[in-house]
């Protein structure tokens, strides 16, 4: 038996806490409004795309079909071949299929399957597939079938009389649910033996998340088929070969400055024969040399650098290509050898040459080779290319060194116009970090990339890192960044170190959170920006912080002092003025998991408006994050705010909070 007010003791103990514990100082941000400020860059934020994590095939990439054209092999998965994620569908009738490599449709897709019909019955006999994890189909959609397809010579020993040769085959695709059920369907002629390509639109007449894509062909006879394509009529800005909507939308929605593309470790490849040459992943998709991921799968490059450049024009981001500095991934695990490889000193002319080409292709004029490739491929205005990354994270061995200074002198001398990015290896500190900052010192490399993947501690102890990188040296491209987590620990760190980013934006222009997409169930690196499956997308905690601060840059950073600031940090603070609008921005982090009280003073602030808004992201629990198939349960609020000269403002525990002060 207890006294009935001692069961109240704890809930008085709770009431008096706030007497006990010792109040939250109050922390003083004073920015100098009315200094002229520092000008830096209004790209700070921009993302970094590779294909990890089935980023761009069964992902960003529209196409519903995986190995369209049979050339998945066993050395991408042990278990795969030409005829992977396709299987036979018997209707009734009895054939065969086998990989045939006789007379391709172009040589750099050498494999195409053989439908050998015996006996074609009710439905026929032909190939299915269920794409990346099963065909997502919506009533009413339309999508665009394609394949290519010829008749083959064959002797009928099975029924000698039945031959089709020179009549066609009839083939009909069809896109079935699990069960058989279609959802619509088209029927081809398949006439002779050369390659035609066949098209046709299919509606959908039903929905179905998990549906399949069957050919089926219905007499006895032979056929041939290579690209295998079935694309939504409706991609990104409706390109063709274009991109699946939602995903694009999401990074457009982030208003990234800059895409860097291809990568990553898949820019550099593994090994010499796998690095991504630029020139294999442009015009008809079936001529495209698609190769091995780094990442274990198979990179079809239907999402080319075409692809590339067009979205960053769409979606008013610069593109920030990397190319190979010559060498290959240090973490090459394919035969001949391991580890990093160079290309033979030989070979680095047409590579560089290749190297050159690449900003012909992005900026030359239409009268030059690769300025009249772009055109051809339906843009004859140049894509404005500035940045070009030359390595990733390399081994700065002197292999790598002499590579690179082959390349950067050419470009340098061929269009010094281009800002060359350089490499500073893996981690913020280090061998590479040193050997490759000492390059760049030497040869006054415009920029270089770094890049860090550390815990939210490390960012927090940081903030002051780049306040002392010497601004007569290389500028920074912090290439490749993450606290490691998707908790709202993790994103408020990245809120705090960004931040000091734009405090230093002078000297780091460019940032990029990495990596950028990641597809449940084929994950391979985490943390990701952003999560999906085939129907739906899930932006993380972190993505909202990338989000705040792009869409709220500035161009020039006031002057601002924080204090007091405890060891190490839990608050940050930053000011920004956009001159596109006059705004002045602030952004507040507070990473204690209490709410601390600020007194702000906007210094010679004159014609301040009554109003602000305010965007707050914050939780109660700093370890909240998106599990499996969740959407993020912090997501940004914003409200008006009323503002004066000195205002106070008690941040909540764990938050970033953004006040837009606009110009009156
Ligand atoms: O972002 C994932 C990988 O991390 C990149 O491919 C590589 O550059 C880095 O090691």
């Amino acid at each position: 038996m207890c006294f009935p007010a001692l069961r109240f003791l704890p809930l008085a103990l709770l009431a008096l806490l706030p007497l006990v514990l010792p109040a939250q100082p109050v922390v003083n941000l004073v920015i100098d409004a009315a200094a002229p400020g520092k000008p830096i860059s209004p790209d700070l934020v921009g993302v970094f795309f590779e294909d990890i994590n089935y980023s761009a095939d069964g992902g960003l990439y529209a196409e519903l079909i995986q190995n369209r054209s049979f050339e998945y092999t066993a050395t991408e998965q042990l278990t795969w071949n030409a005829f992977s994620f396709w299987e036979l569908v018997n209707r009734g009738g009895k054939g065969s299929a086998a990989i045939d490599i006789a007379k391709p449709v172009h040589p750099n897709n050498p494999h195409a399957v053989v439908v050998m019909v015996k006996e074609p019955g009710e439905g026929g006999f032909g190939i299915a597939n269920s794409g990346f994890d099963g065909i997502p189909v919506k009533t009413g959609a339309k999508y665009d079938v394609s394949f290519f397809a010829r008749q083959c010579h064959m002797d009928h020993p099975w029924d000698a009389n039945a031959t089709i040769e020179g009549k066609p085959m009839p083939v009909t695709v069809r896109l079935e649910t699990k069960d058989g059920a279609s959802l619509g369907e088209a029927s081809f002629e398949v006439v002779g033996y050369e390659w035609q390509h066949l098209t046709a639109t299919i509606t959908a007449t039903g929905s179905d998340e998990s549906a399949r894509f069957v050919l089926l062909a219905k007499k006895i006879g032979a056929i041939a088929l290579d690209e295998i394509s079935l694309f939504p009529r409706e991609t990104f800005r409706n390109r063709p070969n274009g991109l699946r909507p939602d995903l694009a939308q999401i990074i457009a929605d982030l208003h990234p400055k800059f895409v860097r593309f291809p990568g990553g470790c898949v820019a550099h490849g593994n090994g010499l024969g796998n690095i991504y040459r630029w020139k294999d992943t442009l015009g008809p998709v079936e001529q495209r040399k698609g190769q091995l991921n780094l990442w274990g799968y198979h990179q079809s490059v239907g999402l080319g650098y075409h692809e590339y450049f067009q979205f960053c024009e769409d979606i008013g981001a610069k593109p920030l290509p990397v190319l190979a500095a010559g060498v290959s991934c240090q973490n090459s695990a394919h035969t001949p050898g391991h580890g990093q490889q160079c290309l033979p000193l030989a070979d680095m002319p047409a590579y560089i040459q290749d190297v050159l080409d690449l900003v012909e292709y992005a900026n030359g004029p239409v009268t030059s080779t690769w300025g009249a490739r772009r055109a051809a491929a339906g843009h004859p205005a140049p894509f404005g290319l500035k940045y070009l990354g030359i390595g990733n994270e390399d081994h700065i061995t002197p292999g790598f060194q002499e590579r690179f200074q082959m390349i950067f002198d050419a470009v340098r001398k061929a269009h010094p116009e281009i800002v060359v990015i350089g490499t500073v290896g893996p981690a913020p500190r280090g061998p590479d970090y040193d050997k490759g900052w000492a390059i760049a010192n030497e040869l006054k490399i415009p920029m270089v990339d770094e890049h860090y993947y550390e815990k939210p501690e490390w960012f927090w102890s940081n903030l002051a890192r780049y306040d002392t990188y010497d601004r007569a040296k290389s500028q920074v491209y912090l290439g490749e960044w993450a606290s490691r987590g998707n908790a709202l620990r993790n994103a408020i760190a990245e809120a705090a170190y960004l931040t000091a980013l734009e405090r230093n934006a002078d000297v780091v222009p460019l940032a990029s959170y990495a990596p950028l997409l990641a597809k449940r169930g084929h994950t391979q690196w985490n943390p990701d920006l952003i999560y999906f499956t085939n129907t739906a997308v899930y932006p993380t905690i972190n993505y909202f912080v990338q989000q705040l601060f792009s869409v709220n840059s500035g161009d020039t950073y006031l002057p601002t002092t924080l204090a007091p600031v405890a060891t190490p940090a839990d608050a940050a603070a930053s000011a920004v003025r956009d001159s596109r609008t006059g705004d002045l921005i602030l952004k507040i982090v507070n990473g204690a998991n209490t709410a601390k009280p600020f007194h702000i003073a906007l210094d010679g602030a004159k014609n301040l408006p009554p109003r602000a808004t305010k965007t707050v992201l914050a939780g109660p629990d700093a370890d909240a994050v998106n599990k499996d198939g969740q959407p993020s349960p912090t997501q940004p609020q914003t409200s008006p705010f009323p503002i004066a000269p000195a205002f106070d403002y008690e941040a909540p525990a764990n938050s970033l909070t953004v006040i837009r002060i606009p110009s009156r």
